[in-house]
């Protein structure tokens, strides 16, 4: 984190060559403050759209930032186990190279740092705190299930209109018409849709002693790492597509005309994914040397797998835990510490 902390320095500053990645997440690696509008002009990583969305909306930028971060931190979570760990390589580029190509890496990317704006957006007009939203109010009144909305519903439209507006920014203003752009455009919109579609009911009962004689409820977001984990489900089924000319329009379709069409929910891409075994920052891979690997596994964290067929060695390490716990009456648990010696597994 004391890295990321000198970043700012660099994010303010080093104007050097940005690759292809998605910009506006370097606001994710840092910890600035925005809360002026003469700081947009100074952010690095936003294009001239997004400047001016910044000033106009200065109060939710910081949501904005938020958003980027956990995205971030999300994709980490969902990908711990995989060759690709969605690891941070610098404070401007945040994953490098990995998104110059359009594989599932970077459609999982763009749906996750969309998902994170709208989530986060939506989030701040809900406490309240921000002038230019607030709660869903147009659901309110009496449910036919006999609960009372609250009329203060989580404002989803709010968060994905800002994310649309300010996430989609970019594929408008950079690449028209190409195939990249259609894919990047559709993922971001199925990052969204992945926290629209799922929202839940969420109530609270009033009443004497915890009694259910009122219950107000409104609609809430899934928490982020649902959102997370749906699509992670829709990175591992996701559909390889192909840019085609129908009509006037261009469009994708899956490459493989007997798979049956992917939906505005699902992930595309446009070319398999490298495999991610050895170093090579052209393509945003930092090998797999060095890693932890699971040796009773067959799938992807296995080290048969993780390690590229390249070996793997073993380490014994101690672990202190707590173990033998009690429950004495009433009301604390008492434990011992055991030591065990645990293997880890590193790959060659
Ligand atoms: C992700 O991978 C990199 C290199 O491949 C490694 O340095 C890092 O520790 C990994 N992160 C986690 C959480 O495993
Ligand atoms: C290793 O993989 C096995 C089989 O998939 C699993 O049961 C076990 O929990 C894994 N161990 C760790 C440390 O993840």
């Amino acid at each position: 984190m004391e890295v990321w902390a000198l970043g700012i320095g660099i994010l303010l500053l080093d104007r050097c060559q940005l690759s292809d990645g998605i910009k506006w997440l370097a606001l994710g690696m840092s910890s600035i403050s925005i809360n002026t509008e003469q700081i947009c002009d100074e952010l690095i990583g936003l294009n001239n759209r997004q400047k001016v969305l910044c000033k106009r909306n200065v109060e939710i930028m910081n949501s904005v930032t938020m958003g980027a971060r956990t995205a971030i931190d999300e994709c980490q979570y969902q990908f711990k186990n995989r060759r690709w760990n969605c690891s941070t390589v610098d404070p401007v580029s945040v994953f490098g190279n990995v998104l110059d190509q359009g594989t599932r890496e970077a459609a999982f990317v763009h749906a996750i740092s969309a998902a994170g704006v709208a989530h986060s957006v939506t989030r701040a007009c809900s406490s309240g705190e921000l002038e230019k939203c607030g709660c869903d109010r147009t659901i309110n009144g009496k449910s036919p299930d006999g609960f009372t909305w609250s009329g203060c519903s989580d404002n989803i439209a709010y968060g994905n209109a800002f994310s649309k507006a300010f996430v989609d920014a970019r594929e408008r203003h950079r690449h028209k018409g190409g195939g990249r752009a259609l894919m990047n455009l559709h993922n971001n919109e199925a990052g969204r849709r992945s926290v629209e579609k799922h929202m839940k009911v969420e109530c609270k009962c009033h009443g004497v002693s915890g009694s259910c004689e009122l219950k107000t409820c409104w609609r809430a977001m899934p928490t982020f790492r649902e959102v997370g984990a749906r699509l992670k489900e829709k990175f591992d089924g996701a559909t390889e597509a192909i840019q085609e000319r129908i009509g006037t329009r261009r469009q994708l379709v899956p490459v493989n005309k007997q798979f049956k069409p992917h939906t505005h929910e699902d992930l595309v891409y446009l070319v398999p994914s490298p495999d991610f075994c050895d170093p090579d920052p052209s393509i945003g891979s930092l090998g797999t040397r060095g890693r932890l690997c699971n040796s009773s596994s067959k799938a992807i964290d296995g080290c048969d797998l993780m390690c590229c067929g390249r070996g793997f060695k073993t380490r014994r390490k101690m672990v202190v835990e707590r173990c033998m716990c009690k429950f004495h009456w009433c009301c604390y648990v008492k434990c011992k510490e055991c030591r065990r010696e645990v293997e880890e597994h590193y790959c060659l």
